[in-house]
């Protein structure tokens, strides 16, 4: 066990450990458990104000630091991720819960997305183009904004602030960090190693407390122009809200009802295995986890009863025991909501085919397990179908042919992630054309995005911005179009090229 024991912790401003002005403080606990991990400061908007004016002051000095040297930093981190990464991925699934294997490929997607970003310390690229004049220069390049407020969920602890935190240093922009309030050790871990790798006082900052207090000051202060979001449609739409007084940048990415559609020629062993993956993977709490599957009928039954059974052979239990499979969900509430659903999809008519209670035995009773849970006959426009339920149940879904498994798939309000399973080439490239969704997976689950890709949703998932890959750039970046006339004269665009 990494020895957190139930230390006291603290926010991190201006460079320096520090409590909350209030003196309030909060608890982290293990969802398996009920563990002690820590006690952080719940702090309120006098901390917020007091990091946001510490970042605004380094970003002064942070900008004019050379990408490369700030890409340098990227890379100690990285490295000190690596170093720490079996500590990390037992302190995550003690704090958040993932299994040990999940919680290092967590770890691993943070050191993966440290190094991607350093390297673009020496890229940055903007372009360079003609004028329409003699003796003129043009050029576009991007331009770091000032005050990130980063407010991470969760479910990836350390994932997700590396996909923030990593782009927005490396473009020579300051952060203000909310981790959740369910994982403060790890979002605090985070930051001391960023610390450690050599982040100048001001640059980071963590404030730990609730979207209420900290987020929603974080989100109205007038001195942080960029918001980015990783949470429910529910919090997106009250932080874009509430950030239009002041016109900010902000960057949402929000929830998935993501969709498997398995055709009559599909590989059923390899789309069984992927779906399982998929659905029960994280105990289903990932924004791309599949939380319905969308089945030809001539497969139907063969597929159903493979799910059934591998789902029935999973095992729950504190993800850091080597036979687990699945682990807790991350608290009470998540849990009464996840069973909510279970009501609400056996009152529409659905067929509860296995799973559908909370797991008691074995020790269970002290975290927040659930049975992995899968639906039959489910309709389209059932709830089940609609919402998310960022929990381990799936909703199998039967249909004619592949025109009513995409129309089925494109049928819900978000469009984070999809994916078939078909051996039909023709089938597979209208797939990739028509299903209407950020990431498409071909023969493959709707989990395992790579950090080199653009990562974010279409409709409701999201507001057209993407992190991770090139794309996350334009979140933590202006662009500024620079014009250089050495004609020695006035030369007007538009006019004097005309003859
Ligand atoms: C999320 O659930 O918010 O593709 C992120 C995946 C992971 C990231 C998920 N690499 O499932």
């Amino acid at each position: 066990m990494a020895a957190t024991g139930t230390r006291t912790f603290q926010n991190f401003i201006g460079g320096e450990w520090v409590d909350a002005a209030s003196g309030a403080t909060f608890e982290s606990t293990s969802p398996a458990t009920g563990e002690p991990i820590g006690t952080f400061p719940l702090s309120g908007p006098e901390d917020v104000d007091r990091a946001v004016e510490a970042a605004k002051a380094a970003y002064e000095e942070w900008r004019l630091v050379p990408a490369p040297a700030r890409g340098e930093i990227l890379y100690r981190f990285g490295a000190l991720v690596r170093e720490h990464k079996d500590e990390l991925a037992l302190l995550m699934s003690r704090e958040m819960g993932k299994v040990l294997a999940e919680a290092g490929g967590d770890v691993q997607e943070a050191i993966d997305m440290s190094f991607y970003m350093a390297g673009e310390g020496r890229r940055l690229f903007g372009q360079t183009t003609p004028s329409e004049l003699r003796n003129k220069f043009n050029m576009s390049v991007r331009m770091p904004i000032g005050v990130i407020g980063v407010i991470t969920p969760w479910n990836f602890p350390i994932a997700i602030p590396s996909w923030k935190i990593a782009p927005a240093l490396v473009c020579g922009n300051t952060v203000v960090f909310k981790p959740a309030t369910d994982t403060p050790a790890l979002g605090e871990r985070f930051v001391e190693l960023l610390v450690e790798a050599g982040v100048p006082a001001g640059v980071v900052n963590v404030v730990h407390g609730g979207g209420g207090a900290v987020g929603e000051r974080l989100v109205q202060h007038p001195d942080v122009p960029v918001i980015t979001l990783t949470g429910s449609r529910e919090t997106g739409v009250a932080v874009m809200r509430s950030a239009a007084d002041n016109l900010k940048h902000v960057h949402l990415e929000l929830g998935g009802k993501n969709a498997v559609i398995v055709l009559d020629d599909a590989d059923l062993d390899l789309a069984a295995d992927g779906i399982i993956w998929s659905a029960f993977g994280t105990s289903g709490q990932r924004c791309t986890a599949a939380s319905r599957v969308i089945v030809h009928r001539k497969v139907y039954g063969e597929l159903q009863s493979r799910l059934v059974a591998a789902a029935e052979k999973l095992r729950l239990g504190p993800g850091w025991e080597a036979d687990t499979d699945v682990g807790p969900v991350i608290n009470d509430r998540a849990l009464e909501k996840i069973h909510s659903y279970t009501g609400i999809g056996r009152d529409e008519g659905a067929t509860l085919l296995t799973g559908g209670e909370v797991a008691r035995g074995d020790g269970l009773e002290r975290g927040f397990f659930y049975r992995p849970t899968i639906f039959g006959d489910v309709e389209p426009g059932m709830r089940v179908a609609q919402e998310e339920i960022f929990g381990p149940t799936t909703a199998l879904i039967p249909v004619q042919d592949t025109d009513e498994a995409i129309r089925v798939a494109n049928g819900v309000r978000f469009g984070l992630s999809s994916s078939i399973f078909t051996r039909d080439v023709n089938t597979a490239f209208r797939a990739m054309r028509d299903l209407v969704t950020g990431i498409t997976y071909v023969n493959a689950g709707t989990i395992g995005a790579e950090v080199h890709l653009p990562f974010g949703g279409m409709k409701e998932t999201g507001n057209g911005h993407r992190e991770a890959g090139q794309a996350a750039l334009d979140v933590f970046t202006e662009w500024k179009s620079i014009y250089v006339d050495y004609s020695g004269k006035l030369q007007r665009a538009q006019i004097d090229n005309a003859e």
